[in-house]
């Protein structure tokens, strides 16, 4: 039998466009405590990412971390809101977004109702980080302070998150700005201390006033990463990537700055293909 060689450029890019470039080993630790140094420098930049190619296009870009947040129940999955986000849909994704092989920190939510318990939290964080993750985030200042301490004395770094939780959107009837009294600030600063305490190498501040992220950010150890802030009121900012390039055009939210309109290249560009192939 004749061995015949494979199409032109078939078979060799269907091979290189899946294979991600391999970059020297840096340990998850070390990469959480470069953002840790960051506190007080050059602000963190951090996105979150959901699949293959947009972690390699935003790695390429010189994203410092890559969240696979919860947020991927809304603007991937079609949810509500992420309360119906389970650690199945996280695992897929986060194993997804760990193929790219990227430089930046890979951190992964531990979605609703998987850590309940510190035990639970622990195992949780360690089954995404068999997917792929290097860190982990979840929701909450004091009472989650045992879980964070759990899974940091295990060697996984831990990201916080405090003002806004989304995992509570349903309890709280809405998302609403937080920080606005002194009481509620004091609570903030509380709930943060906690978290530091127990080992977190940041903490994303959601829809704080920007006033009490400024103040909550001066006072911390670690460095704040805010969303709904405001600008520069945190030692770095977040976004869900739907909202920077405008791939989600059905809710945005009211602090979101996009910088494309991919639904709109996107309904032009099938609009085009659709007459293409009708010939019309
Ligand atoms: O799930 C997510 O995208 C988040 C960000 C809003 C910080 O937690």
């Amino acid at each position: 039998m004749i061995n015949k060689p494979p199409p032109r450029g078939g078979f060799l890019v269907s091979i290189t466009r899946c294979v991600a470039p391999k970059s020297p080993t840096v340990t998850a630790l070390q990469k959480a405590d470069s953002i840790r140094a960051h506190k007080g420098g050059r602000p963190v930049t951090a996105l979150t990412a959901y699949d293959y190619p947009t972690a390699r296009l935003l790695d390429e870009a010189g994203i410092d971390i890559l969240l696979v947040g919860d947020s991927l129940g809304m603007v991937v999955l079609g949810f509500p809101d992420t309360t119906h986000v389970t650690l199945d849909h996280m695992l897929h994704h986060v194993a997804a977004v760990a193929r790219a092989t990227p430089k930046a920190l890979i951190v992964g939510d531990l979605p609703i109702h998987t850590y309940e318990t510190p035990a639970q939290a622990l195992e949780t964080a360690r089954r995404l980080v068999a997917a792929g993750a290097e860190a982990v985030k979840l929701e909450g200042g004091i009472r989650q302070a045992e879980k964070v301490r759990a899974i940091t004395e295990a060697g996984i770094p831990v990201m916080g998150h405090l003002g806004m939780l989304p995992q509570r959107v349903l309890e709280e009837g809405g998302y609403r700005k937080k920080g606005k009294t002194p009481e509620q600030t004091e609570a903030l600063r509380e709930g943060a201390q906690a978290l530091i305490d127990a080992g977190v190498f940041s903490i994303v501040l959601e829809s704080i006033m920007p006033e009490t992220a400024r103040l909550l950010t001066a006072s911390l150890a670690v460095p704040t990463i805010g969303i709904g802030c405001g600008t520069q009121t945190c030692d770095g900012e977040i976004a869900v990537i739907t909202d920077l390039l405008g791939s989600f055009p059905w809710f945005v939210p009211p602090f979101a700055t996009p910088e494309a309109d991919l639904a709109s290249a996107t309904r032009t560009a099938v609009a085009r293909y659709i007459s293409r192939v009708r010939g019309s």
